[in-house]
C-alpha cells in the first residue's frame, strides 16, 4: 500500500510522467495491467493556463483515469500556481512539480533540474502551488545538479517537508548525469533515514519486478515509479501484483495488446500521426518477440493503419 495525502494505493508502484509517451493510451494500458496510478507526461506552465491544452490527448485526463497525476513544469511561481489550479479543475488528483528534467532546452529556461541550483525559488513554487490546491502535492528530483554538492537536495527537501510536501519523488542522479550511469539507490535509503516521516519514492533503472521489489526492500523506502520499464511493457505491473504466478504473455496476448494499444493511439490522433507515433512503442514492444528484427521491420515499414494491423496480425498471430 502506499499512501500520498488523501490518495491510497493498493501497491507502491505507479506509472511515471513520460513526456512523449505516457498519453491516455499507454496509461489506459498500463492501467488495465494493474497500474493503481498514472502519470500524464510533463506539462509546461505557462502553457497550461491556457485551456485549450488539454485538447492535447496526452494531457487530457479521461473519466475512467482516476486517481491520475499531473506533472507541471515552470520557473514562475504564480504562473506554477495558476497552472496547478488549471489542472486540478480538469480533474488531475495530484500534482507533482519538476525539478528534474536534464533536457537542454528546459535548463537554458532555468527550468527542471536547473532549480536544483536554487533551493530559495524551488520552495517559493512548492509553497504557491500548495497554497493554491486542495490535492497531494508532490515533488521530483534529482540528486544535485552537477555531483559536486547535494546540499541544495538537502535543503530542499527539509524546507519542503518543514511544508508538508506529500511525497518526494527522486531520480537518484545527478541533472549533468541525464541517463548515463546508474541511478545510485543507496542514496535512496540515505534520503529515507534523514526524512523517516516522509513518503520517499524511487525511480531509476526499474526494468523489472524483481529490481523494483528489491530496491523498495533494501532501501525502506514506500514507494516506486516505473518509466522506461514500462513503455511497451505494460505487463511489468501485472508480475509485479502476481509475483510467483505471473506467466509471461503468450505472442497472442502480446498481440491483442498490441493491437488494443494501437486502437487506443489511432483514436486519439489522426492516422498519419498514429503510425508514425506508434512505431516507438512497437520498437519495445518487439523486444519480446522471438523474431524480433523481422517483426519490427514489418512494423516499422508500415505506412498506414491497415499496413499495422496486418503487420501484427502477420506477427502475432492475432
Ligand atoms: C522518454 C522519457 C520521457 C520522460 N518524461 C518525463 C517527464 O515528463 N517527467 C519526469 O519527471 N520524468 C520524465 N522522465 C524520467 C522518468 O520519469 C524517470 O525518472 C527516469 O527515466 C528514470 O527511470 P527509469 O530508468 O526506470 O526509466 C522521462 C524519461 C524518459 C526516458
Amino acid at each position: 500500500m502506499l499512501k500520498i495525502g488523501n490518495i491510497i494505493l493498493d501497491v507502491p508502484y505507479f506509472q511515471a510522467s513520460l513526456s512523449g509517451y505516457s498519453d491516455y493510451a499507454m496509461r489506459a494500458i498500463a492501467r488495465e495491467f494493474g497500474a493503481p496510478m498514472t502519470f500524464a507526461g510533463v506539462m509546461l506552465a505557462k502553457s497550461v493556463i491556457h485551456p485549450k491544452v488539454f485538447n492535447k490527448p496526452s494531457f487530457k485526463p479521461g473519466g475512467d483515469e482516476h486517481p491520475i497525476g499531473a506533472q507541471l513544469l515552470g520557473e514562475d511561481a504564480e504562473v506554477m500556481a495558476k497552472a496547478a489550479k488549471a489542472v486540478r479543475k480538469v480533474g488531475f488528483d495530484l500534482i507533482d512539480l519538476n525539478f528534474a528534467c536534464p533536457a537542454p532546452k528546459v535548463l537554458r529556461r532555468k527550468r527542471g533540474g536547473y532549480l536544483l541550483n536554487e533551493p530559495d525559488k524551488v520552495i517559493e513554487i512548492y509553497n504557491a502551488v500548495r497554497q493554491s490546491v486542495d490535492c497531494p502535492v508532490t515533488m521530483k528530483l534529482r540528486t544535485s545538479f552537477n555531483n559536486e554538492s547535494y546540499d541544495n537536495f538537502r535543503d530542499i527537501c527539509t524546507r519542503a517537508v518543514a511544508g508538508g510536501v506529500d511525497a518526494l519523488i527522486v531520480h537518484p542522479r545527478a541533472v549533468c548525469q541525464r541517463f548515463t550511469g546508474s541511478a545510485d539507490w543507496r542514496f535512496l535509503s540515505e534520503v529515507k533515514k534523514q526524512f523517516p516521516h516522509t513518503i520517499i519514492i524511487g525511480s531509476g533503472d526499474l526494468f523489472s519486478a524483481d529490481t523494483i521489489k528489491n530496491n523498495i526492500k533494501n532501501t525502506g523506502i514506500d514507494g516506486a515509479v516505473i518509466a522506461r520499464g514500462a513503455i511497451g511493457n505494460p505487463w511489468i505491473f501485472s508480475q509485479l501484483r502476481e509475483g510467483e504466478k505471473f506467466i509471461p504473455p503468450t505472442l497472442e496476448q502480446q498481440g491483442e495488446v498490441i493491437l488494443k494499444h494501437f486502437d487506443l493511439v489511432c483514436k486519439l490522433y489522426k492516422h498519419k500521426k498514429a503510425v508514425g507515433y506508434f512505431r516507438k512503442f512497437t520498437a519495445i514492444y518487439c523486444k519480446l518477440h522471438p523474431l524480433r528484427r523481422k517483426a519490427q521491420k514489418t512494423l516499422f515499414a508500415a505506412k498506414t493503419v491497415e499496413e499495422v494491423l496486418a503487420g501484427i496480425k502477420e506477427w502475432y498471430g492475432v
